[in-house]
């Protein structure tokens, strides 16, 4: 047996009929920049996520940069973020001209430890951004405490959370802006390249709408910006889609589940822990060997057994050729646990279409390793 680790032809035949009719409709409509479907879009993505704003950008890069930018954020300042995370997360930071300071995960969740947020603030820092890895919110609580002693803003990387929730709350309510990605494997993902902002500041959503469009809000009238806008073809597949997205995410809460279960007590590797009422959507089932010198090997069997296992990431931030690259960076403190994460992940398949057989067989594959 052979089991992909994406999806998405799968769940493109699942709702074949309402993805064409949006394209459809986006085609005859003769306005696909900036269109009335990307207007809809972002009025139901506003409605779902609980905010006052949705702006549709290019993708989850812009989206986080256009944010820092919005939020007047930019050469000098610094940003806190995990170095576990996908390397965009930084990378936003270094376009906007802002200085990247790189913090230790929690070992267990993976997620930014908030005690190495709070070593490493400076009289520098501007903000903290907080990744929803895997599809499990970051310790919101802690960090918009943090956040509020030192006067510092909160910008949500959120490109692998999107539906997820924390124990008592939902993403966007404890900070200043949130940056989606919608490229095509998230839980919420179009054919190719798209992203988003929420946020509850009118100034932000103003100013993004501008940045992302040439800074212009007027025909002919502009300011300096850029082109990062979601174009409507895009905003018609995620608004059909974004009508499942809670039923797909249960799904992988369900395949998670089974996964834990047939996995469980295996002494070779660590399971993913969801924090004690969070509500984790599993964008990712991520396994860490027990023993890092057992990853590579580990991967090698899988694929080869038929299970396209994967890595996120296996070689982070800091440790990629050539960092810092003379970008603005600074490492605040040991990063061992996000550097044993790097050594040691592996990523089993996890999307909503996987069969019941395809579940089973890759829990009997890893229940098989010898090493
Ligand atoms: C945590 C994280 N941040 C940012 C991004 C960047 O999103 P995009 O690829 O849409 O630019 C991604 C995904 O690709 C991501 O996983």
């Amino acid at each position: 047996m052979n089991v992909p680790f994406y999806g998405h032809q799968r769940q493109y035949l699942s709702i074949k009929d309402e993805i064409d009719a949006k394209m459809q409709e986006v085609l005859m409509s003769g306005q696909y920049v900036q269109g009335p479907m990307l207007k809809q879009f972002e009025k139901e993505l506003a409605e779902y996520a609980g905010a006052k704003y949705a702006i549709g950008v290019g993708n989850g890069t812009d989206a986080l940069w256009l944010a820092f930018m919005a939020l007047g954020l930019g050469e000098g300042d610094e940003l806190i973020t995990n170095a576990n995370t996908f390397f965009a997360t930084a990378e936003a930071m270094w376009i906007a001209g802002c200085t990247a300071v790189l913090v230790d995960c929690d070992p267990r969740t993976k997620c930014i430890d908030p005690d190495a947020v709070r070593r490493a603030i400076s009289k520098r820092t501007r903000a903290i951004v907080p990744v929803h890895l895997y599809g499990q919110c970051a310790p919101m609580r802690e960090i918009r405490q943090i956040a509020d002693e030192y006067g510092l803003l909160v910008i949500e990387d959120n490109a692998q959370g999107i539906g997820a929730r924390g124990d008592d709350f939902a993403i966007g309510e404890l900070s200043d802006a949130v940056g989606s990605s919608f490229i095509i494997q998230k839980n919420l993902g179009t054919f190719g390249d798209g992203g988003a902002v929420w946020t509850n500041h009118s100034y932000v959503n103003d100013r993004i709408r501008r940045l992302r469009n040439h800074g212009s809000n007027r025909r002919d009238v502009h300011s300096f910006g850029f082109n990062s806008r979601l174009d409507d073809l895009h905003a018609g597949i995620l608004s059909a889609k974004l009508k499942h997205v809670d039923e797909w995410s249960n799904r992988r809460i369900q395949i998670a589940a089974q996964y834990s279960a047939g996995l469980r007590g295996l002494d070779f590797i660590e399971l993913p822990v969801a924090r004690s009422g969070y509500h984790h959507v599993f964008h990712l089932y991520v396994v860490e060997t027990v023993n890092p010198a057992d990853r590579d090997p580990m991967l090698d069997y899988l694929v080869k057994n038929g299970v396209d296992a994967k890595t996120h990431y296996s070689i982070a931030i800091h440790k990629q050729e050539g960092f810092p690259w003379d970008k603005p960076t600074r490492i605040a403190g040991s990063l061992a646990h996000a550097e044993k994460n790097a050594a040691s992940c592996i990523s089993l398949p996890m999307f909503p279409e996987l069969t019941q057989e395809e579940v089973d067989y890759t829990i009997q594959v890893m229940r098989g390793w010898r090493g």
